[in-house]
């Protein structure tokens, strides 16, 4: 590695962890007289990349659902054709602490899926590391502790530091290669969760009565998903559920509905989605009377029309209900978030400096 090298770190992040990677690994070049600079992944926009000899890139995104976040994969499916410049990605996962054992999350197709686009796109990987920082998917579990949060922090601190050594001094470093049993085994869930789970979680969330319409969340949204019908948010299909409004509402509005996903999810299962696919099995189509697995698929394939349709129509019918007061207080006091430690980074350090 020279000392000439221009850097230039791309992130995405929902609560601060990717960011604050980047930030760290900034500060390494800085200790080493490099030019380093950060950069934001944004939903549009032409993505610029000076055409220098020693370029390193970086890549820094939360992984969700075992794998990169769309806004994030979009990006890379945009970037520009390299001439074999040096490139290196760096994934945040929900890590975890108990007592003192450091516990990792899993990053299932969030390396691999996205040093393949890139060595397509002709650049070198020379680094593939995950880190895992504090979980921060609040929507199924509360926030970690404040001290646990700085003791993981602290940790990945130093991983970075020695990520971005290791990458100065001219070494590959591939740690994502430890986990790849694992990875590959949950590559269904990757799939699945891409293709469907992502948006039955983005019709759970709500903002409750507490809400003061400041607008901070629909203007923080980093793809815009958050709108304003009848004065109240709604979040729609292109909700990557990063956390982000979740985590920044001044009132704790934002919550993410339990009750009203756990009886959604009982109706769709146990009475509307066969109701669907017993429809179709009525009409006597060909396809049904194919081999076993393409008629497994045909009926996969109608039930998971049969759930956008009915989600679609029922996130409609709740978000009208949540105008009413009783409505919108038994909803909120359903909700699992409302009782638990919400998650952001900046602010936990924050309130840690000042103990
Ligand atoms: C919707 C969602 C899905 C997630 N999926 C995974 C996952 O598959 N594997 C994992 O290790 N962590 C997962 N996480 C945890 C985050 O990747 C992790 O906390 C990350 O550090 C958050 O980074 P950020 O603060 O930059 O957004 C998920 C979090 C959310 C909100």
């Amino acid at each position: 590695m020279k000392t000439d090298e221009h850097i230039i770190l791309y992130y995405f992040s929902g609560t601060g962890n990717a960011k604050m990677a980047a930030e760290w690994f900034k500060n390494e070049a800085f200790n080493r007289n490099m030019t380093c600079e950060i950069r934001v992944v944004t939903e549009k926009g032409k993505i610029e990349v000076p055409e220098k000899e020693n370029l390193l890139i970086g890549f820094f995104s939360p992984t969700h659902g075992f794998n990169f976040p769309p806004i994030m994969l979009d990006f890379l499916f945009r970037f520009p054709r390299g001439k074999k410049s040096d490139v290196f990605i760096l994934n945040t996962r929900a890590g975890m602490k108990l007592y003192k054992l450091f516990l990792p999350g899993l990053s299932g197709a969030a390396q691999f899926f996205t040093a393949f686009i890139l060595w397509l796109k002709n650049y070198k990987i020379i680094g593939m590391q995950p880190l895992d920082m504090p979980s921060n998917w609040i929507s199924i579990h509360p926030a970690l502790r404040d001290k646990v949060i700085v003791s993981i922090v602290n940790r990945c601190e130093r991983i970075v530091k020695r990520f971005a050594d290791k990458l100065f001094s001219g070494k590959r470093v591939y740690k994502a290669f430890w986990s790849l049993p694992f990875d590959l085994a949950i590559l269904p869930i990757a799939f699945l969760y891409y293709f469907i789970g992502r948006f039955a979680i983005a019709k759970t969330f709500y903002a409750s009565f507490d809400c003061t319409q400041c607008g901070l969340c629909s203007k923080n949204c980093p793809v815009n998903a958050i709108e304003t019908i009848d004065s109240r948010k709604f979040w729609s299909y292109k909700c990557e559920s990063c956390m982000k409004c979740m985590s920044n509402c001044p009132e704790n509005a934002i919550q993410t509905s339990h009750s009203y996903s756990i009886a959604l999810w009982i109706i769709l299962m146990s009475f509307l989605s066969p109701l669907f696919v017993k429809f179709f099995f009525d009409l006597n189509l060909e396809i049904f009377k194919e081999s076993s697995w393409v008629s497994w698929l045909t009926e996969f394939s109608i039930e998971m029309l049969a759930f956008f349709i009915i989600n679609i129509i029922a996130y409609r019918i709740f978000h009208f209900f949540m105008r009413f007061r009783i409505v919108n207080k038994i909803i909120e006091y359903t909700s699992l978030t409302k009782y638990w430690r919400n998650y952001n980074l900046k602010k936990t350090l924050r309130r840690m400096q000042k103990v």
